[in-house]
Protein backbone atom coordinates (compact mmCIF):
# COMPACT_ATOMS: atom_id res chain seq x y z
CA UNK A 1 0.00 0.00 0.00
CA UNK A 2 2.82 2.47 0.67
CA UNK A 3 4.47 1.97 -2.08
CA UNK A 4 1.58 2.29 -4.15
CA UNK A 5 1.18 5.90 -2.26
CA UNK A 6 4.63 6.75 -3.11
CA UNK A 7 3.92 6.11 -6.88
CA UNK A 8 1.21 7.94 -6.82
CA UNK A 9 2.55 10.74 -6.08
CA UNK A 10 5.50 10.03 -7.94
CA UNK A 11 3.19 10.73 -11.12
CA UNK A 12 1.67 12.88 -9.58
CA UNK A 13 1.55 16.79 -11.55
CA UNK A 14 3.89 19.63 -9.25
CA UNK A 15 3.30 19.48 -5.50
CA UNK A 16 3.70 23.03 -5.46
CA UNK A 17 1.31 24.51 -7.66
CA UNK A 18 -1.62 22.65 -5.60
CA UNK A 19 -0.02 24.79 -2.30
CA UNK A 20 -3.23 26.93 -1.52
CA UNK A 21 -0.88 29.87 -0.53
CA UNK A 22 -3.93 32.48 -0.02
CA UNK A 23 -5.49 30.76 2.64
CA UNK A 24 -1.68 30.29 4.16
CA UNK A 25 -1.67 34.12 4.60
CA UNK A 26 -4.63 34.22 5.89
CA UNK A 27 -3.90 31.93 8.62
CA UNK A 28 -0.64 33.77 9.20
CA UNK A 29 -2.49 36.89 9.33
CA UNK A 30 -4.41 35.43 11.84
CA UNK A 31 -1.79 34.36 14.25
CA UNK A 32 0.34 37.79 12.90
CA UNK A 33 -2.57 39.89 14.96
CA UNK A 34 -3.03 37.72 18.07
CA UNK A 35 0.38 38.18 18.49
CA UNK A 36 0.44 42.20 17.61
CA UNK A 37 -3.23 42.27 20.17
CA UNK A 38 -0.98 40.20 23.52
CA UNK A 39 2.04 41.99 23.11
CA UNK A 40 -0.01 45.64 23.80
CA UNK A 41 -0.73 44.52 27.25
CA UNK A 42 1.71 41.74 27.38
CA UNK A 43 5.11 42.66 25.59
CA UNK A 44 7.51 40.15 27.02
CA UNK A 45 5.34 37.47 24.89
CA UNK A 46 6.62 37.76 21.18
CA UNK A 47 6.22 34.52 19.33
CA UNK A 48 3.06 32.23 19.38
CA UNK A 49 4.22 28.58 19.84
CA UNK A 50 0.93 25.92 20.03
CA UNK A 51 -2.12 25.74 20.83
CA UNK A 52 -2.73 24.60 24.53
CA UNK A 53 -5.81 24.14 26.39
CA UNK A 54 -7.99 25.72 23.09
CA UNK A 55 -6.10 29.02 23.96
CA UNK A 56 -3.24 30.93 21.75
CA UNK A 57 0.31 29.98 23.78
CA UNK A 58 2.45 32.80 23.59
CA UNK A 59 5.94 32.60 24.81
CA UNK A 60 8.84 35.14 25.62
CA UNK A 61 11.97 35.66 23.50
CA UNK A 62 14.07 32.66 25.40
CA UNK A 63 11.83 29.74 24.74
CA UNK A 64 13.72 27.45 22.04
CA UNK A 65 10.61 28.40 19.48
CA UNK A 66 11.00 32.10 19.34
CA UNK A 67 12.52 32.30 16.15
CA UNK A 68 10.26 29.90 13.92
CA UNK A 69 7.31 33.36 14.51
CA UNK A 70 9.37 35.48 12.54
CA UNK A 71 10.92 32.75 10.85
CA UNK A 72 7.61 31.66 9.20
CA UNK A 73 6.98 35.24 8.52
CA UNK A 74 9.90 35.60 6.25
CA UNK A 75 8.73 32.40 4.58
CA UNK A 76 5.78 33.84 3.37
CA UNK A 77 7.52 36.80 1.86
CA UNK A 78 10.27 34.29 0.35
CA UNK A 79 6.38 32.69 -1.14
CA UNK A 80 4.76 35.56 -1.85
CA UNK A 81 7.30 38.20 -2.17
CA UNK A 82 4.86 40.50 -1.02
CA UNK A 83 6.53 43.89 0.97
CA UNK A 84 3.84 43.46 3.68
CA UNK A 85 5.19 39.66 4.76
CA UNK A 86 9.08 41.18 5.02
CA UNK A 87 7.92 44.47 6.76
CA UNK A 88 5.89 42.25 9.51
CA UNK A 89 8.94 39.43 9.74
CA UNK A 90 11.70 42.53 10.33
CA UNK A 91 9.62 43.91 12.83
CA UNK A 92 9.39 40.35 14.59
CA UNK A 93 12.56 39.06 13.69
CA UNK A 94 14.59 42.38 14.79
CA UNK A 95 13.21 42.57 19.03
CA UNK A 96 15.21 38.86 19.19
CA UNK A 97 18.60 40.57 18.56
CA UNK A 98 19.72 40.61 22.28
CA UNK A 99 18.88 36.70 21.94
CA UNK A 100 22.32 36.77 20.19
CA UNK A 101 24.35 36.91 23.98
CA UNK A 102 22.09 33.97 25.50
CA UNK A 103 23.99 31.54 26.44
CA UNK A 104 21.83 29.45 28.09
CA UNK A 105 20.43 27.10 25.69
CA UNK A 106 22.16 25.36 22.63
CA UNK A 107 18.93 26.30 20.78
CA UNK A 108 20.52 29.85 19.19
CA UNK A 109 20.24 28.14 16.02
CA UNK A 110 16.66 27.87 15.86
CA UNK A 111 15.94 31.17 17.60
CA UNK A 112 18.76 33.07 15.53
CA UNK A 113 19.26 31.17 12.24
CA UNK A 114 15.17 30.94 11.79
CA UNK A 115 14.81 34.87 12.28
CA UNK A 116 17.84 36.61 11.45
CA UNK A 117 19.05 34.01 9.46
CA UNK A 118 16.29 34.07 6.93
CA UNK A 119 16.46 38.05 7.25
CA UNK A 120 20.37 38.38 5.65
CA UNK A 121 19.68 35.46 3.39
CA UNK A 122 16.50 37.38 1.58
CA UNK A 123 17.62 40.94 2.18
CA UNK A 124 21.22 40.58 2.22
CA UNK A 125 21.25 43.54 5.21
CA UNK A 126 24.84 43.20 6.05
CA UNK A 127 23.96 45.22 9.26
CA UNK A 128 22.58 42.21 10.68
CA UNK A 129 25.59 39.92 10.33
CA UNK A 130 27.05 40.63 13.37
CA UNK A 131 24.04 39.47 15.42
CA UNK A 132 24.60 36.41 13.88
CA UNK A 133 27.80 36.33 14.18
CA UNK A 134 27.56 37.26 18.08
CA UNK A 135 25.29 34.79 18.15
CA UNK A 136 27.49 31.72 16.60
CA UNK A 137 30.18 32.84 19.48
CA UNK A 138 27.63 32.66 22.19
CA UNK A 139 26.66 29.05 21.01
CA UNK A 140 30.42 28.02 20.75
CA UNK A 141 30.70 29.20 24.26
CA UNK A 142 29.03 25.54 24.56
CA UNK A 143 31.16 23.77 23.31
CA UNK A 144 33.93 21.19 25.78
CA UNK A 145 36.96 20.14 24.41
CA UNK A 146 37.49 17.03 25.65
CA UNK A 147 33.49 15.92 24.91
CA UNK A 148 33.81 17.27 21.80
CA UNK A 149 30.02 18.16 21.88
CA UNK A 150 28.16 21.41 22.55
CA UNK A 151 26.05 21.32 25.69
CA UNK A 152 22.17 21.40 25.09
CA UNK A 153 20.41 21.53 28.43
CA UNK A 154 21.36 23.09 31.53
CA UNK A 155 18.37 22.03 33.51
CA UNK A 156 17.86 18.41 35.18
CA UNK A 157 21.38 18.69 36.17
CA UNK A 158 20.67 15.96 38.93
CA UNK A 159 19.74 13.23 35.82
CA UNK A 160 22.35 14.87 32.84
CA UNK A 161 25.68 16.05 33.99
CA UNK A 162 26.47 16.81 30.27
CA UNK A 163 23.20 16.05 27.84
CA UNK A 164 23.33 16.19 24.42
CA UNK A 165 20.21 15.88 22.49
CA UNK A 166 19.75 14.86 18.76
CA UNK A 167 17.90 18.05 18.37
CA UNK A 168 21.24 20.26 18.65
CA UNK A 169 22.41 18.79 14.92
CA UNK A 170 20.20 21.55 13.73
CA UNK A 171 22.00 24.37 15.58
CA UNK A 172 25.39 23.80 13.64
CA UNK A 173 23.89 25.46 10.67
CA UNK A 174 24.49 29.00 12.57
CA UNK A 175 28.05 27.58 13.13
CA UNK A 176 28.46 26.74 9.60
CA UNK A 177 27.58 30.04 8.51
CA UNK A 178 29.85 32.13 11.05
CA UNK A 179 32.92 30.46 9.71
CA UNK A 180 31.89 31.50 5.87
CA UNK A 181 31.32 35.03 7.19
CA UNK A 182 34.13 35.48 9.52
CA UNK A 183 36.51 33.15 7.94
CA UNK A 184 37.71 31.66 11.44
CA UNK A 185 37.48 28.12 10.92
CA UNK A 186 36.56 27.72 14.64
CA UNK A 187 33.35 27.57 14.49
CA UNK A 188 32.87 25.50 11.32
CA UNK A 189 35.69 22.91 13.40
CA UNK A 190 33.26 22.73 16.26
CA UNK A 191 30.24 21.83 14.14
CA UNK A 192 32.09 19.26 12.33
CA UNK A 193 33.50 17.37 15.42
CA UNK A 194 29.96 17.78 16.87
CA UNK A 195 28.09 15.82 14.01
CA UNK A 196 31.08 13.10 14.29
CA UNK A 197 31.01 12.53 17.70
CA UNK A 198 26.58 12.10 17.38
CA UNK A 199 27.08 10.02 15.05
CA UNK A 200 29.25 7.70 17.16
CA UNK A 201 27.09 8.15 20.15
CA UNK A 202 23.57 9.07 19.06
CA UNK A 203 23.09 6.00 16.54
CA UNK A 204 21.87 3.01 16.70
CA UNK A 205 23.36 0.30 13.75
CA UNK A 206 19.51 0.30 12.33
CA UNK A 207 20.05 4.00 11.57
CA UNK A 208 17.87 5.48 14.53
CA UNK A 209 18.57 7.46 17.25
CA UNK A 210 18.94 8.04 21.09
CA UNK A 211 17.09 11.23 22.02
CA UNK A 212 19.39 12.53 24.84
CA UNK A 213 22.86 11.09 25.58
CA UNK A 214 25.08 12.55 28.53
CA UNK A 215 28.52 12.80 29.04
CA UNK A 216 30.89 12.14 32.04
CA UNK A 217 32.62 15.38 31.94
CA UNK A 218 35.65 13.45 34.10
CA UNK A 219 36.17 11.10 30.99
CA UNK A 220 34.07 12.81 28.16
CA UNK A 221 32.66 9.75 27.16
CA UNK A 222 29.17 9.26 27.32
CA UNK A 223 27.21 7.54 30.08
CA UNK A 224 23.68 7.93 29.97
CA UNK A 225 21.55 6.78 26.42
CA UNK A 226 17.41 8.05 27.46
CA UNK A 227 15.02 9.65 25.85
CA UNK A 228 12.71 12.79 27.15
CA UNK A 229 10.06 13.53 24.73
CA UNK A 230 10.03 9.75 23.18
CA UNK A 231 8.38 6.70 24.26
CA UNK A 232 11.13 4.89 25.80
CA UNK A 233 15.55 5.28 25.67
CA UNK A 234 15.58 2.71 23.20
CA UNK A 235 12.50 3.60 21.04
CA UNK A 236 12.63 5.97 17.67
CA UNK A 237 10.79 9.43 18.66
CA UNK A 238 10.12 10.77 15.52
CA UNK A 239 10.97 14.41 15.60
CA UNK A 240 14.10 13.19 16.63
CA UNK A 241 14.68 11.08 13.98
CA UNK A 242 13.33 13.88 11.41
CA UNK A 243 15.87 16.27 13.39
CA UNK A 244 18.68 14.33 12.60
CA UNK A 245 18.39 13.47 8.95
CA UNK A 246 17.68 16.99 8.36
CA UNK A 247 20.85 18.11 10.32
CA UNK A 248 23.23 15.36 8.45
CA UNK A 249 21.59 16.77 5.44
CA UNK A 250 22.30 19.90 6.06
CA UNK A 251 25.94 19.52 7.52
CA UNK A 252 26.76 17.29 4.38
CA UNK A 253 25.66 20.29 2.14
CA UNK A 254 28.11 22.63 3.97
CA UNK A 255 31.05 20.21 3.96
CA UNK A 256 30.56 18.46 1.10
CA UNK A 257 31.99 15.30 3.53
CA UNK A 258 30.94 12.11 2.45
CA UNK A 259 30.29 10.43 5.89
CA UNK A 260 27.58 13.00 6.51
CA UNK A 261 26.29 12.23 3.44
CA UNK A 262 26.16 8.49 4.07
CA UNK A 263 24.66 9.60 7.44
CA UNK A 264 21.70 11.42 5.95
CA UNK A 265 21.03 8.11 3.18
CA UNK A 266 21.01 5.93 5.95
CA UNK A 267 18.79 7.81 7.95
CA UNK A 268 16.25 8.01 5.05
CA UNK A 269 16.57 4.72 4.72
CA UNK A 270 15.54 4.17 8.17
CA UNK A 271 12.53 6.41 8.12
CA UNK A 272 10.97 5.86 4.47
CA UNK A 273 11.07 2.45 4.82
CA UNK A 274 9.77 1.83 8.43
CA UNK A 275 7.23 -1.00 8.94
CA UNK A 276 5.13 1.55 11.42
CA UNK A 277 4.34 4.16 8.96
CA UNK A 278 0.78 4.78 8.40
CA UNK A 279 -0.31 4.43 4.64
CA UNK A 280 -0.44 8.35 4.48
CA UNK A 281 3.23 8.63 5.18
CA UNK A 282 2.30 10.84 8.50
CA UNK A 283 4.51 9.35 11.24
CA UNK A 284 3.24 8.40 14.70
CA UNK A 285 4.63 10.47 17.32
CA UNK A 286 7.16 7.37 18.69
CA UNK A 287 7.52 4.43 16.09
CA UNK A 288 8.32 2.06 18.46
CA UNK A 289 4.90 3.32 20.15
CA UNK A 290 3.11 -0.14 21.48
CA UNK A 291 -0.32 1.34 21.19
CA UNK A 292 0.24 1.93 17.29
CA UNK A 293 -1.85 2.90 15.60
CA UNK A 294 -4.16 4.38 18.54
CA UNK A 295 -1.86 7.04 18.94
CA UNK A 296 -1.42 10.62 17.86
CA UNK A 297 0.60 12.23 14.83
CA UNK A 298 3.42 13.99 15.06
CA UNK A 299 3.01 16.25 11.50
CA UNK A 300 5.83 18.34 12.64
CA UNK A 301 8.12 15.93 12.22
CA UNK A 302 6.35 14.74 8.62
CA UNK A 303 7.17 18.54 8.10
CA UNK A 304 10.56 18.22 9.01
CA UNK A 305 11.51 15.38 7.44
CA UNK A 306 9.34 16.53 4.10
CA UNK A 307 11.76 19.45 3.67
CA UNK A 308 15.28 17.61 4.74
CA UNK A 309 14.64 15.20 2.04
CA UNK A 310 13.75 17.70 -0.53
CA UNK A 311 17.43 18.79 -0.08
CA UNK A 312 18.67 15.19 0.35
CA UNK A 313 16.60 13.97 -2.68
CA UNK A 314 18.87 17.38 -5.02
CA UNK A 315 22.26 15.24 -4.19
CA UNK A 316 24.14 13.00 -5.97
CA UNK A 317 23.09 9.92 -5.34
CA UNK A 318 21.24 7.10 -6.36
CA UNK A 319 18.37 7.22 -3.73
CA UNK A 320 18.01 10.75 -4.87
CA UNK A 321 14.41 10.02 -6.81
CA UNK A 322 12.63 8.29 -4.34
CA UNK A 323 13.76 10.57 -1.80
CA UNK A 324 12.57 13.97 -3.57
CA UNK A 325 9.36 11.52 -3.97
CA UNK A 326 8.55 11.00 -0.84
CA UNK A 327 9.22 14.36 0.24
CA UNK A 328 6.62 15.40 -2.25
CA UNK A 329 4.39 12.44 -1.00
CA UNK A 330 5.07 14.06 2.61
CA UNK A 331 3.34 17.62 1.89
CA UNK A 332 0.60 16.43 -0.43
CA UNK A 333 -0.86 14.12 2.34
CA UNK A 334 -0.19 17.47 4.82
CA UNK A 335 -2.26 18.93 2.06
CA UNK A 336 -4.77 16.57 1.89
CA UNK A 337 -5.22 16.08 5.78
CA UNK A 338 -3.59 18.06 8.12
CA UNK A 339 -4.08 21.30 7.21
CA UNK A 340 -6.19 23.88 9.71
CA UNK A 341 -9.38 24.96 7.79
CA UNK A 342 -9.14 28.65 7.48
CA UNK A 343 -10.03 30.83 10.28
CA UNK A 344 -9.62 27.76 12.76
CA UNK A 345 -7.14 27.09 14.86
CA UNK A 346 -5.42 30.63 16.04
CA UNK A 347 -3.58 31.17 12.90
CA UNK A 348 -1.70 28.19 12.57
CA UNK A 349 -1.10 26.57 9.35
CA UNK A 350 -0.96 22.55 10.18
CA UNK A 351 -2.47 20.88 12.52
CA UNK A 352 -2.13 17.48 14.42
CA UNK A 353 1.61 17.74 15.72
CA UNK A 354 2.78 16.56 18.90
CA UNK A 355 5.17 18.65 21.04
CA UNK A 356 5.80 16.60 24.21
CA UNK A 357 3.51 13.57 24.85
CA UNK A 358 5.34 11.98 27.80
CA UNK A 359 4.95 15.46 29.83
CA UNK A 360 1.33 15.71 28.50
CA UNK A 361 0.89 19.09 26.74
CA UNK A 362 0.75 19.82 22.91
CA UNK A 363 -0.67 16.51 21.78
CA UNK A 364 -2.39 16.52 18.34
CA UNK A 365 -2.24 20.27 17.79
CA UNK A 366 -0.87 23.01 15.96
CA UNK A 367 3.07 24.06 16.21
CA UNK A 368 5.05 26.55 14.95
CA UNK A 369 7.97 24.90 13.93
CA UNK A 370 5.62 22.38 11.65
CA UNK A 371 4.64 25.48 9.96
CA UNK A 372 8.28 26.43 9.63
CA UNK A 373 9.47 23.51 8.60
CA UNK A 374 6.11 23.20 6.18
CA UNK A 375 6.71 26.55 4.56
CA UNK A 376 10.53 26.01 4.25
CA UNK A 377 9.27 22.96 2.03
CA UNK A 378 7.11 24.65 0.19
CA UNK A 379 10.13 27.28 -0.74
CA UNK A 380 11.86 23.86 -2.25
CA UNK A 381 9.39 22.59 -3.89
CA UNK A 382 9.35 26.57 -5.45
CA UNK A 383 12.40 25.97 -6.70
CA UNK A 384 12.26 22.83 -7.58
CA UNK A 385 9.24 23.78 -9.95
CA UNK A 386 11.53 26.70 -11.42
N1 LIG B 1 13.88 20.65 20.21
C1 LIG B 1 12.79 20.28 21.02
C2 LIG B 1 11.75 19.54 20.32
O1 LIG B 1 11.90 19.08 19.21
O2 LIG B 1 10.69 19.39 20.90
Amino acid sequence: MKKLVVLLFLIAPQVFAQADLASHEAQLKTALFAVENARSSRPDLCSPRSVRADTLFLVKDRDWTSGFFPGNLWLMYELTGKDFWKDKALENTMHLEHIKNYGGTHDLGFMMYCSFGNALRLTNDASLKPVLVQAAKTLSGRFDEKIGLIRSWDHNSNSWKYPVIIDNMMNLELLFWASKETNDPQFREIAITHAQNTIKHHYRPDGSSFHVVSYDPATGLPEKKNTHQGFSDASAWARGQAWGLYGYTMTYRETGQKEFLDQAVKIGHFLINHPRTPADLIPYWDYDDPAIPHVPRDVSAAAIMASALLELGTFDIPEAPQFLAYGKALIKSIQASYLSPVSTNLGFITDHSTGHLPAKHEIDTPIVYADYYYLEALTRLQKLDK
